[in-house]
């Protein structure tokens, strides 16, 4: 065997010989360890790497001092993804297989551990965010065959039904209700049939459908890890005579800087010493080891008490980096769009949006823009009911996907079936560099807003809308829609937007004081007009996933239609009211629900004449430039589901029920 590395890339060779898998620990240590790393630093690449989000997380490693400690501390670094139960598997020095399994936040999992100390250098951990079978003791992974095989699996096994039934009838007894455990019973018997834990895995993967990211180990076999990713992201951590997986580089960066990010269809094998990596065809491949810049403080909290409280904090910092490169003094910078965008909107005569959840809200702001500023028509869509129906493909259509993560399973399945159904070209506005929506797009334009942590996303909208408003400029430029002069306003817009946003976070405490007013509503409505409907919208989604105040926003001109019956002295009603060309029409609106008891928070642009009345409480807003106006309403809305949740007591940051990135359908 031979290994080292040329042109920053890490190369096994000779690896087919099939003996060479079960090299005894001793005879691997022969390698020139020294040698060997110094030829792999001199082969790192510096760069910035994707922290991509996922739902629920792996950890493992193989080393020569005891990992649960280290696989706990990978876990917490990863729990704001997915976080029902946790557990974790470790082979001692005795080759014994210890789990520790329990229900609930990782620190629950510590404390068992604490109490019950596990030993030993190999081991895998997961926190679980439930797909099949409730959270609970049984169901969290590692999921165990035979005593000596031990399974931890992101993501679905869509044809579990199927391989359950094939390995009950082998006579396997299942102990939880997951998708995963089949993994777990295929591996064991596939290894009975013989060969190597490598081969068994293989045609183990080859028999598995759906989105996955797994790492197996066997007992028996004690100084190995071997994981597969197909739709998950894997990546391995290159540490000192030992090494690692995880689903994120966040989860390893106590132990290492260093990394392999597996690519689809990846097998790769890790020992103390060695790492071969697979591709899809099964051939050894070469993956480029990169230096992580992630921050170590990259997922710390600071001052803030919430990441959420955080990273609405940090918008007008974010906001600025967006920006960067991309306008000038008084115009947008096309080129930095991207290499052939000029002619994709010059082409362009149709957009046709797609997204989930906030995200798509951010859609569906722009989509006025699109149709008001740049004269293009403009579709939006969520992405799961696109996905599943028959659509008509307009001409010349431009498909732009919208997504923090660049992950969203709905998204993603879009995309790909999009670039199947003759879109003229596809573009993302992602806040993931190399997440699967940046690789599979003909462009990508990050949003730059920096890690978001929180599950309730916020400087990740507020940074797709300044993208969106540029590609809208450029759009227009291109159209001929977008005067010079308009051209100039906009840009000042949004070089005015993050000393505006500054002035919207001094509304703090007022907001605090005003969150009192909620805590013990059951339910509250959000009323906007125009491209402030959208974000009455994402105010809503943002009371409701963080607080569990069932909220809902509608068009204030729909009231009538049927939301009005709801209104009496226990229906908050928020509205925003920028001084624009509806505010007459949104007057109306907000008299209509005065007139029935309604209680009634008005955010209200201060050149907008409202005076605070009883039922009635004014918010008096400086005036914005126009064009912006959404971006800074939203930061209001924001704060105040914030601390109506703090008052609640809710968990801010990882709100029952949810994950940071929905990777599963
Ligand atoms: C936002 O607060 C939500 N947690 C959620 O709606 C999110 O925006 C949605 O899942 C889409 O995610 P993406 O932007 O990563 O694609
Ligand atoms: N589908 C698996 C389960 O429900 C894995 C879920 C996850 O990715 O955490 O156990």
């Amino acid at each position: 065997m031979s290994q080292g590395r040329s042109n920053g890339k890490f190369i096994l060779t000779n690896y087919f010989n099939k003996k060479l898998h079960y090299l005894s620990p001793i005879m691997i240590s022969t390698v020139p360890q020294n040698l060997l790393l110094q030829n792999r630093h001199r082969g790192v690449q510096y760069s910035q790497l994707n922290t991509e989000k996922f739902m629920c997380g792996i950890v493992g490693a193989v080393a020569q001092r005891d990992v649960a400690e280290i696989l706990i501390e990978g876990l917490r670094r990863l729990e704001y993804r997915g976080y029902d139960s946790a557990g974790l598997a470790v082979i001692n020095d005795q080759h014994q297989l210890n789990r520790l399994r329990s229900l609930g936040k990782v620190q629950v999992l510590s404390d068992a551990l604490d109490a019950q100390p596990i030993t030993g250098g190999t081991g895998i951990a997961h926190t679980r965010w439930a797909t099949h079978g409730e959270p609970s003791e049984n169901n969290a992974h590692p999921h165990i065959s035979g005593e000596h095989i031990a399974v931890v699996h992101n993501g679905i096994i869509e044809n579990h039904e199927s391989l359950h039934n094939t390995l009950v009838q082998r006579g396997y007894i299942f102990t939880s209700k997951t998708d995963s455990e089949v993994i777990a019973h295929l591996v064991h018997w596939e290894l009975a049939q013989g060969d190597s834990l490598l081969e068994a895995f293989q045609r183990t993967i080859k028999q598995l459908e759906g989105a996955y990211g797994t790492v197996v180990l066997d007992r028996r076999d004690p100084e190995r890890l071997i994981a597969a990713r197909s739709g998950s992201p894997l990546v391995i951590g290159l540490g000192i005579g030992e090494n690692f997986f995880a689903s994120d580089q966040l989860a390893l960066l106590h132990v290492t800087r260093r990394f392999l990010f597996l690519e689809e269809g990846d097998i790769a094998e890790i020992t103390r010493r060695n790492i071969y990596i697979h591709d899809v065809e099964g051939m050894l491949v070469e993956r480029n080891v990169q230096e992580s810049t992630v921050k170590h403080d990259a997922a710390d909290k600071g001052p803030y008490r919430h990441y959420m409280q955080k990273e609405i904090f940090e918008q007008p910092k974010a906001i600025i980096s967006t920006l960067e490169g991309r306008i000038n003094a008084n115009s947008v910078l096309i080129e930095s769009l991207g290499h052939g965008a000029k002619k994709i909107f010059q082409k362009a005569e149709h957009i046709q949006i797609i997204a989930c959840g906030t995200s798509y809200n951010a859609g569906m702001v722009a989509r006025y823009w699109f149709e008001s500023t740049a004269g293009v028509s403009c579709d939006v869509e969520i992405a799961s009911e696109f996905r599943y129906r028959t659509f008509v493909t307009r001409s010349n259509s431009l498909l732009i996907t919208l997504s923090q993560s660049g992950e969203t399973a709905d998204t993603l399945a879009a995309l790909r079936l999009a670039k199947k159904r003759g879109f003229m070209a596809t573009m993302t506005v992602c806040n993931a560099a190399g997440s699967s929506l940046v690789r599979e797009s003909d462009i990508a334009i990050m949003t730059r807003a920096g890690t978001e942590i929180s599950v309730a996303s916020t400087k990740a909208f507020t940074t797709q809308l300044t993208v969106l408003l540029i590609m809208v400029t450029a759009l227009g430029k291109q159209k001929g829609t977008v005067s010079a002069k308009k051209e100039a306003e906009i840009i000042r817009a949004l070089h005015l937007l993050p000393a505006h946003i500054e002035q919207a976070l001094m509304f703090d405490k007022r907001i605090e004081v005003l969150a009192e007013g909620f805590a013990d509503k059951q339910h509250a409505l959000f009323l906007g007009r125009g491209e402030f409907y959208p974000i009455a919208i994402e105010a809503s989604l943002k009371l409701k996933e963080i607080s569990y105040i069932h909220a809902e926003a509608y068009a204030a001109g729909e009231l009538k239609h049927g939301p009005l019956a709801l209104i009496d002295a226990n229906m908050p009603v928020i509205v925003i009211a920028p001084n624009n060309e509806l505010l007459e029409k949104l007057k109306s609106n907000i008299e209509e629900v005065r007139a029935r008891g309604g209680q009634l928070y008005v955010f209200a642009d201060e050149s907008a004449g409202f005076q605070a009345s009883q039922g009635m409480t004014i918010i008096t807003m400086p005036h914005v430039e126009e064009i912006c106006a959404p971006i800074f309403y939203i930061i209001s809305m924001q704060l105040l589901s914030y601390h109506v949740a703090l008052i609640k007591g809710t968990d801010v940051d990882q709100p029952r029920n949810l994950a940071k990135a929905v990777t599963v359908e």
